[in-house]
């Protein structure tokens, strides 16, 4: 499918993240609200990712002339314009109509990339046909051995240049809004959630008609194997907290690109991804999804990053809002970043231009702050230019 582009109106248009999650809010109905928004358990996890941003201030040098500034930055063959990637989420198609296309779309014209979720809405294939710029495809270490093949395979044709691993989805987190919402992947429909999506009209017109509410990764397969992949997914066998490191070393073997581990947060996990084959890992607690109670994840990065020693990419994600927020993890130890909520934002209310606007903010801001702190270059940030408190 050739990419269309959809200008959004510049007047009346959000001029920050937090713009955008306020429009978001009203253009999505609650069940996709729920789906997007809400942390596991009490969301402990979910506000640190916030705050722990706060507990660090930027130098401020001054006079110190930082014209011509530098935001790029490069993993593996993916060269980026800013530092700052776009985190696998599952069925895009919910909070769009033309889901993970309008993702991927809007990332490249920004100059990034985003990793296409296993539970996309849109298939690796069809994303590839639509942004031939490489984006990057998240699996899970599942066992079928078949099914990996299938995947890997098609990420492989799709010329996707990174596979990323997630690893911290043994079982699935506790999200109660969602559950209570009747959340499910396809989501069930009742009543409640028809009277919704008629208060929401036009989000209800586009998705509803063109039904990408699914998989489709995972529905691209023959009718029959998806009925019994679906079913052996529901039955939990696949999410029955059963997984261990060979998994991860299997799926590692299979696959010839770079390899990223997501999900960790412990420097112990990151040295083991790294001596298994991991080219580079993404500190995350799953944007405060899964363990509640887990540590934040800006708290978690120093660790790893001096424990790996530059020995392979080491990403975040989890509670980046601002350009400043991406500067403090550059500055202790990220080499980049992923937005996962935000770039939903972006989608709901402006599609393929929302997500990239929400982007170019990003850009604007990194590199505003850069001047404002009186450095001209990403590579140069280090802990030097962070104080506690
Ligand atoms: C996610 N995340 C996620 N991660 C993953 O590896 N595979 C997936 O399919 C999903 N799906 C998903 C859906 C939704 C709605 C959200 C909000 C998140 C986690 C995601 O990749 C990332 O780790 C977090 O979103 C980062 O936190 P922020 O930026 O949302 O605060």
């Amino acid at each position: 499918m050739g990419a269309i582009r959809f200008a959004l109106p510049k007047q009346g248009r959000p001029i920050s993240i937090a713009g955008y999650r306020t429009a978001a809010r009203r253009v999505l109905p609650d069940l996709v609200w729920a789906y997007v928004e809400n942390g596991a358990d009490d969301s402990v996890t979910l506000a640190a990712n916030r705050s722990a941003f706060a507990r660090w201030s930027l130098r401020q040098r001054v006079l110190r002339s930082s014209a011509g500034r530098k935001t790029a930055a490069r993993f593996g063959d993916t060269e980026l314009a800013i530092p700052v990637m776009i985190a696998p989420t599952g069925i895009n198609g919910l909070v769009h109509w033309r889901g993970e296309l309008a993702t991927a779309c809007g990332a490249a014209a920004a100059g990034s990339r985003i990793v296409l979720s296993t539970a996309a809405s849109y298939s690796v294939e069809e994303v590839a046909a639509a942004s031939p710029v490489g984006h990057w495809l998240q699996v899970y270490p599942w066992r079928d051995r078949e099914l990996m093949d299938w995947l890997l395979e098609r990420g492989r044709r799709s010329d996707c240049p990174t596979l990323v691993v997630t690893v911290d989805t043994p079982v699935f987190g506790n999200r109660e809004p969602e559950r209570l919402q009747g959340m499910s992947i396809p989501p069930v429909l009742t009543p409640r959630h028809v009277l919704d999506a008629a208060l929401h009209p036009r989000w209800a017109y586009k998705v509803l008609r063109h039904q990408r509410v699914f998989t489709g990764n995972l529905v691209g397969m023959s009718g029959v194997r998806a009925g019994a992949l679906a079913a052996k997914v529901r039955r939990e066998r696949m999410m029955a907290g059963e997984l261990d490191w060979d998994d991860f070393a299997r799926v590692r073997a299979q696959w010839q690109g770079l390899c990223y581990v997501k999900g960790i947060l412990d420097a112990d996990d990151a040295e083991r991804a790294v001596s298994l084959g991991a080219d580079g890992i993404i500190v995350s607690n799953h944007g405060g999804r899964q363990l509640d109670g887990a540590p934040a994840t800006l708290d978690a990065l120093p660790g790893i990053a001096d424990r790996l020693a530059h020995r392979a990419t080491v990403l975040i994600d989890g509670g980046i809002r601002r350009g400043t927020d991406v500067v403090k993890a550059l500055c202790l130890g990220a080499d980049g970043c992923l937005i996962g909520r935000p770039a939903l934002y972006g989608l709901a209310v402006g599609g393929e231009s929302g997500v990239e606007h929400v982007l170019s903010i990003l850009r604007e801001e990194i590199d505003r702050t850069l001047a404002l702190m009186g450095c001209s270059d990403i590579a140069d940030l280090g802990r030097d230019w962070l104080i506690p408190g």
